[in-house]
């Protein structure tokens, strides 16, 4: 399997793709890659020629310092999972920081239209620029057909879509399935930072939302907000961060249910100082 940590490699792999009418697919992620990663992974190569897995951790989506220094970053594991993939379709780009910012760390502004405000956007300031530049740059470098999200990040989703209409960029953006545990836990990078037994009893988020879900039609927005609250505060291990019940495109807060509308509940929760994120469809 090929490495590319240089842009200009990569740039030139993509133009000979191109250039031989083949099509390619990008998997963007930020390593320590687990079935949820490699499920995409499999999916794009479903679908494309050559597929390249970028795995970069991307400093302007931080606003956390300690999150950032603590991210696992684990190369030779992730390399070894993707060759046990595919050999000879699949390719990695794992710049350096300065291969892709220079000296000049810092995000571009895009005009996100209100769907960087709430949930991730509202605890995480910047986090979504940060995330608009890097894929942007991403595309730029890579020039995929098609590009890979999981809906485990479903705002991060909304974000990349507006992003590629704002820059007007001919990517397609194709949204995968969350991908989850045994028991119901949505895998995450950031789940090894757990202890086994939190890992075990954090499918109770799951179980929360779902909750949520099957009694949407009955409860009231209030009512099922109040509820999911109460269940992750009846343990202490966990604490939330937010629960709340959005408009599922234009991602705004829901207080009261309208006809013909889709809604999507976010929930995230701290556990043993992870942060952890999930978002179940509600009808
Ligand atoms: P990362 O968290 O590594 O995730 C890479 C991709 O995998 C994202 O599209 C994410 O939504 C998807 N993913 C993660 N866990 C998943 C799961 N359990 N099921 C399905 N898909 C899952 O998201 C990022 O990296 C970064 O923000 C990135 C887009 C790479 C920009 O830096």
């Amino acid at each position: 399997m090929r490495l590319f940590e240089l842009s200009a490699d990569m740039q030139k792999f993509s133009a000979n793709v191109r250039a031989a009418n083949l099509t390619l697919g990008l998997v963007p992620t930020m390593g320590a890659l687990h079935a949820g990663h490699l499920s995409i992974v499999e999916k794009a190569l479903g679908e494309n020629d050559r597929v390249a897995v970028s795995i970069f951790v991307n400093p302007t989506q931080f606003n956390n310092p300690e999150d950032l220094q603590k991210y696992p970053r684990v190369l030779d594991e992730d390399l070894q999972k993707l060759e046990g993939i595919s050999q000879n379709r699949l390719l990695v780009f794992a710049p350096l920081v300065k291969e892709i910012y220079g000296d000049n760390l810092i995000s571009d502004r895009f005009d996100l239209q209100g769907l960087d405000l709430e949930m991730e956007g509202k605890y995480r300031p910047g986090h979504f620029q940060g995330v608009a530049t890097i894929v942007k740059k991403l595309f730029q470098i890579t020039k995929p057909h098609k590009a890979y999200f999981g809906e485990k990040d479903y705002q991060q989703l909304a974000v990349i879509r507006k992003m590629t209409q704002l820059e007007q960029m001919p990517v397609e953006i194709v949204p995968c399935n969350i991908y989850r545990e045994k028991n119901g836990l949505a895998m995450s990078s950031r789940n090894r930072l757990l202890s086994p037994a939190t890992k075990e009893t954090a499918g109770y988020i799951f179980s929360a939302l779902q909750w949520c879900a099957a009694n949407f039609d009955e409860k009231e927005i209030d009512e099922l907000k109040a509820e999911v609250g109460k269940k992750i505060a009846s343990d202490s291990t966990f604490a939330l961060e937010y629960f709340e019940i959005a408009e599922a495109d234009s991602l705004q807060l829901a207080e009261k249910k309208e006809e013909n509308k889709k809604y999507r509940a976010f929930i995230a929760v701290f556990a043993e100082n992870v942060r952890l994120i999930d978002n179940i469809a509600l009808n």
